[in-house]
């Protein structure tokens, strides 16, 4: 197996690599005076298991392309396979035409992976795993929620209450309470599909005197966390905190979700940003080891 990281996830590839004691192929990046981005590979990768790793948070649709180049690139020098590793699926929350005559983006970005020879994607917390099984190419979606709600325990907050945002979220809070065991439930929510402004509706939740962890796969605008944390702080929590698997968040949304009452906020490194304290690396680690286990039979 040969790691490749890309420009987006230089860091993280890296880990990946050292855990895996796996070699890497470092790449040759630049960017034409356009602003187009040009990928070199260093090293040959012919007739190698090729694993790419390239998030796509923002700016989104540059790390896209540049994943397309490098997973194209492997395609013609001959990788014996490509998996590429996108922690940060770019387009997965639009997994449906929501709305007659919408992208059905998602679709589209794992259709183009495919034709540059993509044979597996891992990704993280995807927004919606249950369609991931009608993609055209197989993909693997990891959970980092553990390591965060381990990241809380760790730090005191055994027993705190695990809330997720949304009822489809609530597998979330699950395994987050599978470990920190105080309790879990989720704040209901209605999204205008035109505006894609949420709503949160009303619901007593069992969190009086008692430390809360909200739980979301996403942080982007931060409009639905300020309305979550605002929310879970007038029902008397004693402490409100925030954990996040993708932070697209800038830092003044950080400060203002500080702002309106958050006593901190964590993330994982899927995405870099001042707040990504848990690293993501131990988890697709070892779902690619496990992959290569199961190769040798
Ligand atoms: C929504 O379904 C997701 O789980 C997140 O709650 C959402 O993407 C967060 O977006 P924003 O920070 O822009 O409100």
């Amino acid at each position: 197996m040969i790691i490749i990281p890309g420009p987006a996830s230089r860091e993280l590839g890296k880990e990946i690599a050292e855990q895996l004691k796996a070699r890497i192929s470092p790449i040759e990046f630049t960017r034409f005076p356009d602003g187009e981005s040009r990928i070199r590979f260093e090293c040959s990768i012919e007739g190698d298991d090729v694993v790419i790793v390239q998030t796509t948070g923002p700016p989104q649709n540059e790390n896209l392309i540049q994943l397309f180049l490098m997973a194209d690139n492997a395609k013609d020098l001959k990788a014996k396979t490509i998996t590429t590793v996108v922690p940060y699926f770019a387009y997965a929350r639009q997994d449906q035409r929501f709305r007659l005559g919408e992208a059905f983006s998602l679709k589209t970005i794992v259709t183009l992976l495919k034709t540059c020879g993509v044979k597996r994607i891992l990704t993280v917390n995807s927004h919606n795993p249950s369609i991931l099984k009608t993609m055209p190419i197989q993909i693997q979606d990891l959970s980092a929620i553990p390591l965060l709600a381990e990241y809380y325990k760790n730090r005191g907050f055994c027993n705190a209450v695990s809330l997720s945002l949304g009822k489809k979220g609530l597998d979330m809070a699950i395994e987050a309470d599978n470990v920190l065991k105080g309790g879990y439930d989720y704040i209901p929510t209605q999204r205008d599909r035109t505006t894609g402004t949420v709503t949160l509706e009303e619901k007593t939740l069992p969190i009086k005197g008692k430390d809360v962890i909200i739980f979301d796969d996403i942080i982007s605008s931060g409009g639905t966390m300020i309305k979550a944390v605002a929310y879970v702080k007038k029902q008397g929590a004693k402490t409100v905190n925030v954990a996040c698997v993708h932070p697209l968040l800038t830092e003044e949304v950080t400060s203002k979700i500080l702002s309106v009452g958050a006593d901190q906020i964590v993330a994982t490194d899927s995405v870099q940003s001042p707040i990504s304290i848990v690293s993501i690396a131990p988890l697709i680690a070892e779902a690619l080891a496990k992959k290569e286990a199961r190769k040798r039979g």
